[in-house]
């Protein structure tokens, strides 16, 4: 759990890099400061192998080493001091030497030797038990293009190792400690960024189905969690709309069925008890068939509401004028104002075409004029306006009925609400038309909005788009 924590790897990921960085940092240093160590004694050496090949000096070379420390101080001066001077002849037979390579001589490689052949200078490091490592130089002294003698100076490498050990030790030492330094700054940064988190995890687990209206409290809504923690409580507001919808929507159908089977049990225990002539049973089962239809009418557009929800309402899509469906709708339209004395005017305009399905367009205007036709008193009227407007198709159902509040407004494309519950049930509706108005008109591609006044009426206003083929044409 611990290893796991965004906390734990943020440091160790910060560890690895800092630590990879320094090494190859101090690497570096350590390299390049031996190679300027080694070059700085190469040139020594370098300069004092060249003095003595000078061919002025060709007589000083031959004489004996008791007198050579004298040549080396005259000719060289302090700059020899401490060094290890040796002289070869071709075959590589020691010559003068100074008087600290009285106990022991500097040796002659044979890569050395085959350089100094051929007139080139060569370094190497030369260990001799129970002396610091030497570096020396082997010079080759050449007369007419051929090998006379070797100067050999060698310096102590004693010094330079010190200082690199010590510079080795620092570097040892203050890598490691610099990395942990480091990563408990790390460790301390990672925690505090990762607080609000911890708080967020806190308010988050008392969050659960019963108690979605709790929300997330947040540090500071401009940076990244709190922008998270700010989303995470959106999220959390449309699911609590949702649920509360749904629980909603169980409450009302249970009761949309409760009054219908109320009354037909009712219905059905008073034929039992009271009805003896078959005319009585008739009139009841007549009353029953009519509760019965409007329950499987509830329920089949309960069903339809549902499929559309999964997305598995299929339209049968084809270019359609919008004029051509309302005058096919016109005819049982004005039956159903007849009943009711309310009067419908439609009149065609220049073709609409839209892409739909004939049937559901259909039903969909055929709820709203049944509404505008049942909400209108004897005597009103409804108005069907058809409009292009811009690229959409506009229809406009205006009646001049009853009109609904404010503050009803809203909620009238929900499901099973219905502005007075009372009323309505006289006329037969639950509720649910205009939903399905809706949800048809999104499968469309439309949208529909309601502007009404109480007492003055109302219009429902659907639009499509207009279908792009018929557009070229036309
Ligand atoms: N044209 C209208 N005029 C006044 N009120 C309306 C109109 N259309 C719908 N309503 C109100 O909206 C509610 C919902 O309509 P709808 O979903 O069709 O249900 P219903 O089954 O009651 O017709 C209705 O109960 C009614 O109160
Ligand atoms: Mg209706």
């Amino acid at each position: 759990m611990f290893f796991r924590s965004i906390r734990f790897r943020l440091t160790l990921w910060y560890a690895v890099t800092i630590a990879v960085v320094l090494c190859l940092f101090s690497s570096f240093l350590y390299v390049t400061f031996r190679k300027e160590l080694f070059k700085e004694v190469d040139e020594g050496i370098l300069l004092i192998a060249e003095s003595l090949a000078d061919p002025t000096l060709e007589p000083f070379r031959s004489t004996a080493s008791s007198a050579f420390e004298q040549v080396l101080e005259d000719f060289i001066g302090p700059k020899a001091k401490g060094k290890y001077v040796q002289l070869l002849d071709s075959a590589g037979k020691r010559g003068a030497h100074s008087e600290n390579l009285r106990d022991f001589s500097l040796s002659l490689s044979g890569s050395a030797q085959r350089n100094a052949r051929e007139g080139e200078p060569s370094y190497e490091i030369q260990r001799i038990n129970g002396h610091p490592p030497l570096r020396v130089i082997n010079y080759p002294v050449l007369e007419d293009g051929k090998l006379k003698e070797i100067v050999q100076v060698g310096a102590s490498l004693a010094s330079m190792t010190d200082d690199l050990d010590r510079i080795l030790l620092v570097l040892v030492v203050s890598v490691p400690g610099a990395v942990m330094l480091l990563s408990c700054g790390g460790w301390f940064l990672a925690g505090r960024a990762l607080h609000p988190v911890e708080l967020i995890t806190n308010s988050a687990q008392k969050i659960n189905a019963e108690n979605l209206s709790h929300r997330l409290a947040i540090v500071n809504p401009e940076d990244e969690i709190g922008r998270l923690a700010q989303t995470f409580n959106d999220t959390l507001a449309r699911l609590e709309e949702s649920f509360t919808k749904i629980k909603q929507f169980s409450a009302d159908v249970s009761h949309e069925l409760r009054t219908p089977l109320t009354i037909l049990r009712g219905e059905m225990e008073v034929a039992l008890r009271w009805a003896k002539e078959p005319d009585e049973f008739r009139t009841i089962i007549q009353s029953n068939l009519e509760e019965v239809k409007r329950m499987s009418d509830m329920m089949e557009a309960l069903l339809e509401l549902a499929k559309a929800d999964a997305g598995k309402l299929p339209l049968d899509r084809e270019t359609l004028d919008l004029n051509e469906i309302f005058a096919e709708l016109l005819r049982k339209a004005q039956q159903l104002g007849a009943e009711n004395g309310v009067e419908i005017f439609f009149e065609p305009v220049h073709p609409l075409p839209v892409s739909g399905d004939r049937a559901r367009l259909r039903q969909l205007f055929l709820n709203l004029l049944d509404n505008a036709v049942k909400y209108t008193n004897e005597g009103g009227e409804v108005r069907i306006d058809l409009a292009a407007e811009q690229d959409r198709a506009v229809a406009r159902i205006a009646d001049t009925g009853i009109g609904m509040p404010p503050e009803a407004l809203p909620f009238v494309f929900d499901r099973f609400y219905r502005v007075d519950k009372s009323r309505n049930r006289a006329d037969g509706g639950v509720g649910l038309g205009l939903a399905i108005v809706k949800i048809l008109a999104e499968l469309h591609g439309g949208t529909v909005a309601v502007a009404s006044e109480p007492g003055m009426g109302s219009v429902f206003t659907v639009t499509f788009p207009l279908s792009p083929d018929d557009d070229a044409e036309g």
